[in-house]
């Protein structure tokens, strides 16, 4: 049997995404009729329409309809857990970039020069353009969110030590090689199947009813695959996709809607940027005794997602370490920006800056190196509890520590490093070494849920769906690896279907890193079932104990009294039906033993963690502030890997993303709140040059998953972005590396060459 549980199979579509034969949403036929839809956005970040005149626009060639708010049958409101984010906004503007309404016409071309032709007028009134202004006019997206453990205050006063820092973070366009798209076909009596690019199947079928005024079983939302969501799909592709139904359910003609780059990157919401401002305590040894932090996320104009986003932040401050006493402060800024969304991490990265600039300057300040400082403040024995109370019972801080530093060869390439900075003036370089613990789960323990649908047919093919899509992280292989496992077939005889809430309802988002989770779970449980109904009809026709009939290699053996037999899976499946067994089967999913309390920030959230560290080599110019990561070295614990070359190819792209985040992706707004960065001339995102020349990723042996995850293995997607927190660690090692004597670095992210020369300059000041 080929590529059951842990095989290192290929994506199932490898060999179609580098060919061009993978179909995306845009190359699906399009029926005659179809029409294209452009939008009209605001230009102003904060003000009242005073007019919008579409005249120019109804009226240019080609053009079928131009709709608003008042055109909307049901409610104009596509948020995702909050409300009154309209989808075409309504007397006020609150970013530049914000949809005032849509142009259906029958070419793409004739739609967009359509959209051009309206003649807005806003009343500009005055905007919030930053974390800072939304501190000062305290202005939140929702209340300030606070997690606390001991008397951070009264040890803080107790300490022997104290020290406080201060600083900032970017955000980060998603990039998502496919933009956001949406392609609605109306149907019979007011049916609309909606295809879409999105990481939540549900959520369009959801807000694509809201808008449409109707039940949710007249909305089928479905999507073969996405070209990249990184998160940025979670939210964001639901109001793409109601608008497209908005204009399919208006015209009664099939309406595409696709998002050009400087459309998609204007009007829809990033990775969001924080400012921090933390002090902290500790002793003589670097032992921290308290830490009092507090963060300020840029939620945007809305609240999108940023609950869970700040919620994970939080629960990420302490990362690898046990932190005594905490006081934390969670600040959602409501600015006149993008909404802000889910991006890889989901607030985890941005949560565990604070420990390393923190145990940074505990070093300097002490004297003492930075790595042991790390190694000491580890979660350990009688040192295992989170400040929100959930025990670190798995912990591989130390062995994924060690073999990282070993991989890495730290202790011979830092003597090398400090003898190249002692006769190098101008270059520098550095080196940084990073642990990390990310938890598992949604936060919020309703959505840890998930739902699948498995057909055998009479040939002995499987058909596979489930809740999870599939944006390139492989989810459909690892899950289809799963289903072969259970009945012992060759994983070709196993077809993963598009995702689509026709055949599974109810489902949330492919986030989190969860999919494979909770899908496999699913599909296991699914398969488990119709693998007992055969086992017992077989059992039952051969006159066999069902102890006695066993799946293996595409096979089923039963050992009967006085006689063998063996049939393929295919005559198995052909007998059952003939015997009338049902070869159909749903399986359902939910996480275990995970509690949640939002109030108090109390509980047991994540089903188990995920450890990584990682060693990254930098060099710098000191002249130009340009630097480049010359080498990177990543252990990351993935379980017992459900498909170790999927995870590997997950740990390098989620690092190279993460550098992107940490050194050259720079989200630049003008001061009248325009994104000016708005396609790859204008914002850098990490090309193939970027990649560290050498670049070894180990998966953590023999660490089966404590808990009972799907055959013991664990969540990939989003820990390895973290690890690109060592590049930033290598930067400040190397603008250290500047001047001998200790003293703080300030180096806020991206690390672009402006802020490395800055943070030199700074250092060189000094001396
Ligand atoms: N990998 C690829 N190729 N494309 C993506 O869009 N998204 C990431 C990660 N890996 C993404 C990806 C994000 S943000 C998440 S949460 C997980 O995949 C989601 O999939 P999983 O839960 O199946 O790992
Ligand atoms: Mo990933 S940010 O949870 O979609």
């Amino acid at each position: 049997m080929k590529g059951g549980a842990h095989a290192a199979e290929r994506h199932d579509s490898a060999l179609r995404h580098v060919t061009g034969g993978a179909a995306y949403i845009d190359d699906l036929p399009e029926p005659p009729g179809t029409l294209h839809a452009a939008l009209i956005l605001s230009p102003i970040a904060h003000g009242r329409i005073a007019m919008l005149d579409l005249g120019a626009a109804r009226t240019a060639p080609g053009v079928v309809a131009v709709l608003g708010p008042h055109d909307i049958p049901g409610r104009n409101d596509v948020a995702a857990i909050g409300k009154d984010e309209p989808l075409f906004a309504e007397g006020r503007v609150y970013f530049a970039g914000q949809p005032l309404a849509m142009v259906l016409a029958d070419t793409l071309d004739r739609a967009r020069a359509a959209a051009a032709l309206a003649r807005i007028e806003i009343v500009a009134e005055p905007a919030i353009l930053s974390i800072d202004a939304a501190l000062a006019a305290e202005t939140w997206v929702q209340a300030p969110a606070r997690l606390a453990r001991g008397d951070a205050p009264a040890a803080l006063a107790r300490a022997p030590h104290r020290l406080t820092g201060e600083f900032r973070c970017g955000g980060q366009e998603h990039f998502y090689l496919e933009g956001q798209i949406a392609f609605a076909l109306p149907g019979e009596d007011g049916d609309m199947l909606v295809h879409s690019s999105t990481q939540h199947p549900t959520e369009v079928q959801h807000i694509c009813a809201r808008l449409l005024g109707c039940d949710f079983n007249r909305i089928t939302a479905t999507v073969r695959r996405l070209g990249g969501g990184f998160g940025g799909k979670e939210s964001n592709a639901s109001w793409v996709a109601g608008a497209a139904a908005l204009g399919a359910g208006h015209t009664g003609r099939p309406v595409k809607l696709r998002l050009p780059r400087e459309i998609d990157m204007v009007a829809t919401g990033k990775r969001h940027g924080f400012l921090y401002r933390y002090e902290v305590g500790f002793d003589d040894e670097g032992r921290v005794l308290a830490l009092d932090a507090m963060l300020a996320a840029d939620a945007g104009w809305s609240l999108d997602l940023t609950p869970g986003v700040v919620t994970r932040a939080l629960t990420h401050i302490d990362n690898a370490y046990f932190i005594p006493h905490l006081r934390a402060v969670g600040y959602a800024c409501r600015t006149n920006l993008q909404s802000n969304t889910a991006f890889r991490g989901f607030g985890g990265p941005q949560g565990v800056l604070v420990m390393e600039d923190a145990i940074d300057r505990m070093a300097a300040h002490l004297g003492r190196n930075a790595d042991a400082l790390r190694a000491l403040n580890f979660y350990a024995r009688g040192r295992d509890t989170t400040p929100y109370g959930q025990p670190v019972t798995e912990n591989h801080l130390p062995r994924v520590w060690a073999e990282a530093r070993q991989l890495g060869e730290v202790e011979r390439r830092r003597a090398e490093i400090a003898a190249f900075n002692a006769t190098s003036p101008i270059l520098k370089r550095g080196l940084g070494v990073f642990p990390l613990k990310f938890g598992i789960s949604f936060n919020s323990p309703h959505m840890n849920q998930a739902g699948a649908l498995v057909h055998v047919y009479t040939d002995g093919s499987i058909r596979l769906a489930h809740g999870g899509t599939e944006m390139g992280q492989g989810l459909f292989v690892k899950v289809a690896q799963v289903v072969a496992e259970v009945f012992q077939v060759d994983l070709d005889r196993i077809r993963p279907a598009a995702t689509s809430t026709a055949d599974v309802p109810n489902t949330s988002p492919t986030a989190a890193s969860t999919g494979s989770d909770l899908n496999g779970g699913a599909a296991f449980e699914a398969a488990r079932e119709l693998k007992r109904r055969m086992t017992a009809y077989a059992a039952e026709h051969f006159g066999a104990a069902e102890a006695d009939v066993v799946f293996a290699d595409n096979q089923v053996r039963i050992a009967a009294p006085g006689s063998n037999q063996v049939l393929s899976f295919g005559e198995l499946a052909q007998l059952c039906w003939l015997g009338r067994v049902s070869l159909s089967a749903t399986g359902y999913y939910r996480t275990p033993g995970i509690h949640w309390d939002p109030a108090t920030m109390q509980g047991r959230p994540f089903f188990y963690y995920s450890f990584g560290a990682s060693v990254a080599e930098v060099a710098i110019d000191t002249l130009t502030g340009e630097n480049r990561v010359l080498r990177a070295d990543l252990v990351q614990d993935c379980g017992r890997s459900l498909n170790p070359a999927i995870d590997l190819g997950q740990i390098e792209g989620a690092f190279v993303q993460g550098q992107g985040w940490l050194t050259c992706e720079e989200l630049w707004w003008d001061d009248r709140g325009r994104l000016r960065t708005v396609g790859p001339s204008t914002y850098k995102i990490p090309g193939s040059r970027d990649v560290p020349p050498v670049l070894n990723v180990r998966l953590l042996e023999n660490a089966p998953a404590e808990v009972a995850t799907v055959f013991r293995s664990k969540a990939v997607g989003e820990p390895p972005l973290m690890l690109a927190t060592a590049v930033w660690t290598a930067l400040r090692d190397a603008i250290a590396a500047c001047r001998q004597a200790p003293g703080p670095i300030r180096l806020d992210a991206p690390a672009t060459p402006e802020r490395v020369l800055a943070a030199v300059r700074a250092r060189q000041a000094k001396s």
